[in-house]
């Protein structure tokens, strides 16, 4: 059974689609164990407690130094002694040292069909408008491993999505959480807990 811990920053969709693809089966031999958030007012934390599972605030503005932060968080995590880490809408640049205690265990869903439209400065609405301001015809979103870097690591999964005219950056993010994130964000945690392709 793998135990996976969720960070989220905000209103918690991916979370909810995890949530409910364990409910229905769709992901199998996985438990939720955990879910952190950077922000306490995250309605991601509504959605785990609602589903009865734990769930914290761990904030960089609750403690002296960012050191101090990651101590912190590390030391939540390592009691859950989780399998997998999914960062899930998740704001906060993950702490060096954690992407070495959890080699090819953390794993992160990005808006866009990347190498397009990732790195440092694109993340929510942002990288809709630099699709939108592009002109591209076809996005979508993008399960990886995290490592060092931002939007770096190994590619786990993708989805496109057709941009369509008309679209605002409100209404294609709306569109690649629906029609891609939702789904390939589930669909990756499945393949790692059942170890299809060896992928871990
Ligand atoms: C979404 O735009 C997602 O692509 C990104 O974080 C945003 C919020 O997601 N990773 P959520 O509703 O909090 O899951």
């Amino acid at each position: 059974m793998l135990r996976v811990g969720v960070l989220v920053s905000g209103g918690g969709t991916n979370l909810q689609a995890i949530i409910d693809a364990v409910k229905s089966g769709k992901i199998t031999n996985a438990r939720l164990s955990l879910v952190v958030s950077n922000n306490p007012g995250a309605y991601a934390l509504e959605r785990a407690r609602a589903n009865d599972i734990d769930a914290c605030c761990i904030s960089p503005k609750d403690y002296e130094t960012r050191e101090d932060f990651h101590q912190a968080l590390l030391k939540k995590l390592e009691a859950y002694r989780l399998d997998l880490i999914v960062l899930a809408g998740y704001l906060v640049k993950i702490p060096p040292e954690m992407v070495k205690a959890y080699p090819k265990r953390i794993i992160n869903i990005h808006p866009s069909l990347i190498p397009s439209f990732c790195g440092v400065g694109y993340y929510g609405l942002k990288v809709h408008e630099a699709a939108l301001s592009r002109g591209v015809k076809i996005t979508g979103a993008t399960v990886h491993y995290v490592d060092e870097g931002t939007d770096t690591g190994e590619i786990i999964l993708q989805k496109a999505v057709a941009v369509e005219e008309g679209d605002t950056p409100e209404i294609l993010q709306r569109r690649v959480m629906e029609q891609a994130e939702w789904i390939i964000l589930p669909q990756a945690i499945q393949m790692i807990a059942s170890q299809k392709d060896q992928i871990r």
